[in-house]
């Protein structure tokens, strides 16, 4: 079991809301110094390629005057490898990113894409950023992301929340099996995707989880109970389901 189950904040949809005006209200720096403050562990942000929500000044900013880690999410490509090799983020998750789609549709083809991938992070690595590779609940992409020296999976949990009865129960076991499969290969895991109040505590109950990232929920709620109480409502939500694992080890 990880000792640990690390929140971290996803706060693209922050950068949203400002681009909507195209100004600089709300900032996502601002909201990232509140999130600190709400007892958060990190700090994730999503720089695509068509500059949708972040840009290149807040992925500058945040690195610099932030003191929570940041995860930069990144498609694996030659321009954001420079981007990511210039700031030197905590952590890279390396995402699939399709320019039509509205968010992360699925996990990356790590089987399918070796090639490509392999010295995207290999150079990640060399540079001291920690790499991890989004994926489905799929043994043969995560033993594919072992094999290419990912230190890290993130099991996409978007089907698992968007399922309801049966299907739900099926998506959290599949997203269990592939949690102690990653773990045994001695890869730390996280999860991430759609997560919120009442999604998040059957995947925290996951024992080999160490960080649950998520976002669209935690600023959608930040209109309706502020930011800082909602990033500690689901806080106590992980923190409570973890304290049901008790002694299992
Ligand atoms: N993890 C990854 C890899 C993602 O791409 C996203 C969405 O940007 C998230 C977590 C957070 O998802 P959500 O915004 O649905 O909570």
């Amino acid at each position: 079991m990880s000792e640990i189950l690390n929140l971290g904040v996803n706060i693209d949809h922050v950068a949203t809301i400002r681009n909507a005006r195209g100004e600089s209200h709300p900032a996502p720096l601002r909201a990232a110094h509140l999130v600190a403050k709400a007892g958060a562990d990190g700090i994730t942000a999503h720089l695509r390629e068509d500059r949708r929500h972040m840009t290149d000044a807040d992925i500058a900013s945040l690195t610099t005057e932030i003191d929570l880690p940041l995860n930069l999410e990144m498609a694996a490509t030659d321009e954001m490898l420079k981007i990511a090799l210039k700031h030197l983020p905590h952590a890279a998750c390396i995402v699939p990113e399709k320019r039509q789609e509205r968010t992360t549709e699925g996990g990356l083809d790590v089987v399918g894409g070796q090639n490509y991938l392999m010295p995207i992070i290999r150079s990640l690595t060399d540079s001291g950023i920690r790499v991890s590779l989004f994926v489905e609940a799929d043994m043969l992409q995560i033993d594919a992301a072992k094999n290419l020296g990912a230190s890290v999976v993130e099991i996409h949990t978007g089907a698992y929340c968007n399922a309801s009865g049966i299907l739900r129960e099926q998506e959290l076991s599949r997203i269990k099996k592939a949690a102690v499969h990653a773990a045994g290969l001695n890869i730390e895991v996280h999860a991430g995707h759609g997560l919120g109040f009442d999604t998040v505590g059957a995947i925290a109950e996951i024992p080999q989880f160490s960080e649950l990232n998520i976002g669209h929920f935690l600023i959608g709620e930040a209109i309706f109970e502020g930011l800082d109480s909602s990033i500690k409502r689901m806080r106590s939500l992980m923190d409570n389901a973890r304290a049901t694992l008790g002694g299992e080890r």
